[in-house]
């Protein structure tokens, strides 16, 4: 692409493309918003005065006739990705869609041959594997894990051989949630696909991601598709994740943790704010900001406990009424997302999570449900890691 901006539509003005989209489109410099698209002409044009976008529509064919425009965001509800889709890649239109990417697998079949037969880029906003705190996590582990280096004081009962099953990583992801923060389309089957796909896709992405070019063998899960469950998912090198969701949870305390540990070493990420790394000389814990702080003089020392500090301030002076609150989030990687894909459209570099990702955790996500539903583990076929799409 010879052009150094981009016109962009947004299709879906709801709740995530308010907090989300359209601060994040507005903020970027290589990028001119020009429409505001969704069924509800008065969310559109409520939008649309809001962020000063000169363009209003109920009809995503409107901004995806339109020659001006070179990528649209997606944040519909996930039954309208592939019509949106295949429209826009049709009309060589990039595609930044929002998570998950398809709800069946033949869907997000379609949805890869589209943008490949449209010779477009489509990124999936599985954001948590762009945040900040993440890359530092993972850079810090694979030093680690290509040369081990450990405390003068561990705790070495006799000098041996590692067993094969010493050497491979165990990756946690701690989920706590608060179920009443859901809206009935997310619970709803054709809509919504509970839980399993509203959220966890995340986490299925993030481990592979994490472990690539590792790819999934194998996945066992248990509890509820669409609340509570916990997932086991095996890969190629031996490496596993477990993912342990809960709804019983509350806002009152962060709801990600994450953990990998490996090769006589912990590496933690405290809820994007803070990575904490234990059993490896040198390594100290890293701070990072919040996307969203209006707290700033609470909690000067950063970090986790400067996170609880500004919470705890925040839940007094909203009390509970967080609509109309000045926004305050964590970084989970949404705004990295968004730029490098900008940059891949116009350095025509490869998108930061492409069809395959978003296949991936698609047919992830069904297999999990699969297991729950016959109390079983499953094998993940090879077939299904590369699938043979011309
Ligand atoms: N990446 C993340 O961390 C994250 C977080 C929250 C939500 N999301 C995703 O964002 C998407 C939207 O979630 P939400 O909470 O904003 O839902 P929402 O219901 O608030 O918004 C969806 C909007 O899409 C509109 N819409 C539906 N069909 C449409 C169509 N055919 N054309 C135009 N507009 C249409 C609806 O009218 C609604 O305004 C979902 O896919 C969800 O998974 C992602």
């Amino acid at each position: 692409m010879k052009k150094n901006k981009l016109t962009v539509a947004q299709i879906g003005c709801g709740a995530f493309a308010e907090a989300q989209d359209f601060p994040n489109l507005t903020k970027n410099p290589k990028i001119s918003l020009k429409w505001c698209c969704d069924i509800s002409k008065d969310r559109a044009k409520e939008m649309a005065k809001k962020f000063n976008v000169p363009e209003v529509t109920t009809d995503f064919n409107a901004p995806i006739n339109d020659p001006e425009v070179d990528m649209i965001k997606i944040s519909t509800s996930h039954e309208v990705h592939l019509p949106i889709i295949e429209a826009a890649a049709r009309n060589g239109k990039h595609i930044f869609c929002e998570k998950p990417m398809a709800l069946e697998e033949d869907e997000a079949f379609k949805i890869i041959s589209a943008v490949r037969k449209g010779k477009v880029k489509l990124c999936v906003d599985l954001n948590r594997r762009m945040a900040p705190s993440m890359h530092s996590l993972k850079a810090n582990w694979l030093k680690h894990r290509a040369n081990p280096r450990h405390q003068s004081w561990r705790y070495v009962e006799v000098e041996r051989e590692l067993f094969p099953e010493e050497k491979q990583a165990q990756f946690l992801v701690r989920v706590q949630d608060e179920s009443y923060s859901y809206r009935l389309v997310h619970l709803d089957p054709m809509k919504g696909g509970g839980l399993v796909f509203g959220e966890t896709v995340h986490w299925l992405d993030l481990a592979c991601w994490l472990y690539a070019p590792q790819y999934p063998v194998e996945i066992q899960a248990s509890g509820s598709a669409r609340f509570s469950h916990c997932i086991n998912l095996k890969f190629s090198g031996g490496d596993t994740t477990t993912i342990l969701f809960s709804c019983g949870g509350t806002f009152d305390y962060p709801k990600e943790l994450y953990e990998i540990s490996s090769s006589g070493a912990l590496f933690r990420n405290n809820f994007f704010v803070e990575n904490e790394y234990y059993g490896v000389p040198g390594l100290d814990r890293e701070l990072f900001p919040m996307q969203h702080d209006p707290l700033k003089n609470v909690g000067k020392e950063g970090g986790f406990s400067a996170y609880m500090k500004k919470y705890a301030e925040r839940a007094q002076k909203t009390k509970g009424n967080i609509k109309n609150a000045a926004p305050f989030s964590v970084d989970k990687g949404h705004e990295n997302m968004l730029n490098t894909f900008v940059e891949a459209i116009l350095k025509d570099k490869p998108s930061p999570c492409d069809e395959m990702a978003g296949f991936m955790s698609t047919y992830l996500a069904k297999l999990a449900i699969k297991s729950i539903e016959l109390r079983q583990a499953l094998p993940v076929p090879l077939d299904k890691v590369v699938p043979c799409i011309p």
